[in-house]
């Protein structure tokens, strides 16, 4: 394969970045990319962490959506299907209510922005000489420079089932509106008491360091989709060690979706495949049924197409400010972003949980920290853009944002 594309040396390295919405956590090992760029990623946090200068990394974002005052604070939340309609002359005649692309058509300024024939996922027939090479010229985490064609190719000839293609099967669920929570680790879920509400929905989406066991009375059980990258899932067995998370979500049921960030993305998904050992790369010898269990089958994994990523990175709902300046290669969507995006492409009905709201401060980082510890802000992230869209998408209707 390519040469792996960032080297890894481990340093501990004590980082505060200082702004509005000040943060700081330990932070470890450097990571020098080709052309010398400076790339610091957390041992201890499932995200990668990029140190900006001091004071800088607050400045992205918001200039696309307005995180305004919070006139919804303290408004009791529905889960989508008992939500009345704001605008009722607009009700669906249909039992689905407030179906997302419906919503998001409607919408002068969404319907501009959301393009619900990008193709979400990406499967064998993808892998042509055209794909190779439009995305070879694009960098990673979404693109393919540098990486090895060999192990791209191989990879996505495997994804050759109709289950590649798709999210969920509709005929397999007994309704015709499919209805989605995706479930983030904010703290705003600590006492929330919505386990119940999250498994009422037919689709649960969880991701990174999604501790149930303790907390299922706020954050529920079912789990049908994992989503991560190879890097925040293996941090986050670090980093959450300490709070229960001492093992990858398993069920015959669950299906795992791999976000292309790097080769190591592409390798462990053709070995978790193959269900044999990663045979090359930073996490060679790793055995995937460790982190997935012992069924090995295509079915079992989604890859998300990097087309689709781009699309939600730099092209419209996400673009941030953080594109323009030295760590723009840098910068992506957190992973709950990403899985929100996923399912605002695929459900019917979103409901977003702990998921960041503009009163943040008052929660703690995560839902499962037994002392309040303040949001993480992460340069290579932009939290207050993803913010600010949680909140536009919730005020048009498109989906419902947990707050409290
Ligand atoms: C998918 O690819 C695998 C490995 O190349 C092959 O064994 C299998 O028959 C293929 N399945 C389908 C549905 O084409
Ligand atoms: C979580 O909630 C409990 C009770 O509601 C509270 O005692 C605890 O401090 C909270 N944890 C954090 C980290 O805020």
């Amino acid at each position: 394969m390519g040469s792996p594309h960032w080297k890894r040396l481990c340093l501990l390295l004590l980082a505060a970045l200082t702004s509005s919405l000040l943060l700081y956590g330990h932070y470890y090992a450097t990571v020098e990319l080709p052309g010398s760029q400076r790339l610091v990623t957390s041992l201890l946090h499932p995200e990668t962490l990029v140190l900006a200068p001091w004071g800088t990394s607050h400045r992205a974002g918001s200039h696309r959506w307005t995180l305004g005052g919070g006139s919804e604070r303290g408004k009791s939340f529905k889960p989508s299907a008992e939500l009345e309609e704001p605008t009722p002359s607009r009700k669906q005649p249909s039992s689905c209510l407030r179906p997302v692309m419906v919503r998001a058509k409607a919408n002068p300024r969404f319907g501009q922005i959301f393009s619900f024939d990008t193709p979400v996922f990406m499967w064998d027939q993808h892998f042509t000489p055209e794909t190779w090479d439009k995305l070879k010229t694009r960098h990673v985490p979404y693109g393919w420079q540098g990486l090895s064609h060999r192990v791209v190719g191989s990879t996505l000839q495997l994804l050759n089932t109709s289950a590649n293609r798709h999210l969920f099967d509709r005929a397999s669920l007994p309704r015709g509106c499919v209805r989605c929570a995706v479930v983030g680790n904010g703290g705003i879920l600590n006492g929330s008491r919505q386990g119940k509400a999250i498994d009422g929905h037919d689709l649960v989406f969880r991701l990174n360091g999604a501790v149930i066991k303790g907390f299922e009375e706020d954050v529920g059980t079912k789990i049908s989709f994992y989503g991560f990258t190879v890097n925040t899932m293996k941090n986050s067995l670090i980093a959450y060690e300490e709070y229960g998370f001492t093992q990858i979500p398993q069920a015959k049921d669950l299906r795992y979706i791999f976000i292309p960030s790097d080769i190591r993305d592409y390798v462990m998904l053709k070995a978790a495949i193959q269900g044999i050992p990663v045979p090359e790369g930073s996490d060679k010898g790793d055995k995937p049924q460790k982190y997935f269990g012992p069924e090995a089958s295509a079915e079992k994994f989604k890859l998300l197409h990097p087309d689709f990523l781009h699309y939600l990175r730099a092209s419209r709902f996400l673009r941030s400010e953080l594109l323009s300046t030295q760590y723009g290669t840098l910068y992506m969507p957190s992973t709950g972003a990403l899985m929100l995006l996923t399912a605002l492409h695929t459900c019917d009905q979103v409901s977003a949980y702990g998921f960041i709201t503009s009163n943040y401060e008052e929660f703690s980082d995560h839902y499962y920290e037994l002392e309040k510890k303040p949001l993480v802000f992460y340069a290579n992230h932009d939290m207050m853009l993803e913010a600010a869209l949680w909140r536009s998408l919730h005020r048009a209707g498109i989906m419902t944002l947990y707050q409290r």
